[in-house]
């Protein structure tokens, strides 16, 4: 006859010797399935055996049992407890964050400083009271030349070698020809600024490029003078470089204006000193003006007996080579990162 510590001390030993083994929360499950699960559990099992015992074995080895299996849950549990600890502590190394380690930077996009400039000029436009309106880039032979008082076969022509596209279509040479939509779509008085691309078959160079940007200008009203146009354009230079800024008018010839002027500002680099940029002259070529020629306003519909009006014409890249200081057209379209990067 079994004594009743003999039934239960192997059984303990068995689960001391398993808990030893059970590393993860996963082997500590089985581990109670195998000792505690109700019905193939081994101490339920021999629980179960206890109806064949005597009376007296019954009371005793049942007693043991009992002791077991609450020794048996209390070092479960203790384990339990331990191995939880050992899993969070685990997690909390594994996916600690250093929040003083410094983020990844991520590169900030800035405005291209073509568009910059021609912003500007546009703002102090606004500010002067023009409207900002833009045309098409492929024009038609009309609009581009006839209707600005370049017929065919006029030396002008040749001015500006244009890209043809056909033998009535080409890739605009200036911003002039929205003069004409606007003037055809609209009555006086006018007070627009027209930005845009234009081009021209021009080898590239550090000065040249086949397209560049232009800004043109038109004001048409009655009684509208050349005392106004001096003005207007002075103090938009002014606005644009400095306060300090002299305007001078050149005559000059385009064939949609008359009078027509080459305007210069005081150097901005010497302040008409003199230097490399100015060529010593102190003065800066800056764009095209004059009165608008009346056959302009005959081919747009417009009585030039009582409607007079000026126009301009600048290079925004241009300007922008100036207000940047930058010494290579071909900078501003090769849009490499580490020039665009500093404006
Ligand atoms: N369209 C001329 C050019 O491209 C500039 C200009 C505009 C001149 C308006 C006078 C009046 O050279």
């Amino acid at each position: 006859m079994k004594s009743a510590q003999d039934r239960v001390h192997p059984l303990w030993d068995e689960f001391c010797r398993d808990l030893e083994l059970a590393s993860s929360l996963e082997d500590l499950s089985d581990l109670r399935d195998k000792y505690l699960g109700r019905k193939k559990g081994l101490i339920s099992r021999e629980l179960k055996k206890l109806g064949g015992l005597s009376s007296e074995e019954r009371s005793a080895v049942g007693q043991q049992l009992n002791q077991l299996k609450g020794q048996v849950q209390d070092a479960w549990s203790e384990r339990q407890d331990r191995l939880k600890n050992q899993e969070r502590e685990a997690t909390l190394t594994q996916e600690r964050i250093d929040v003083t380690l410094p983020g990844y930077p991520f590169p900030v996009g800035g405005i291209h400083p073509l568009r910059r400039v021609r912003r500007e000029m546009e703002e102090i436009s606004v500010r002067m009271g023009f409207t900002v309106v833009t045309g098409p880039e492929v024009e038609s032979d009309y609009y581009n030349f006839e209707a600005l008082n370049i017929p065919k076969g006029h030396p002008a022509r040749d001015d500006q070698d244009t890209l043809y596209l056909s033998d009535t279509l080409l890739l605009r040479t200036h911003t002039s020809p929205v003069q004409i939509r606007t003037m055809e779509k609209q009555k006086p008085p006018i007070r627009i600024v027209v930005p845009g691309r234009v081009f021209r078959r021009d080898a590239v160079d550090a000065t040249h490029s086949p397209m560049f940007h232009q800004m043109e200008g038109l004001v048409v009203d009655e009684g509208i003078t050349l005392a106004d146009l001096k003005g207007t354009l002075e103090v938009f230079l002014r606005e644009l470089f400095s306060s300090e800024t002299r305007v001078r008018f050149r005559p000059s010839f385009f064939p949609f204006v008359e009078p027509g002027a080459e305007v210069d500002i005081s150097c901005i680099f010497c302040d008409g000193e003199g230097c490399r940029v100015c060529k010593g002259s102190g003065w800066i070529e800056i764009m095209g003006a004059g009165m608008v020629h009346p056959r302009v306003f005959q081919m747009v519909g417009y009585d030039s007996e009582r409607y007079t009006g000026f126009a301009w014409g600048m290079g925004i890249d241009r300007i922008a080579i100036l207000k940047y200081q930058v010494d290579d057209l071909r900078l501003f379209f090769e849009n490499d990162i580490r020039f665009l990067g500093q404006f």
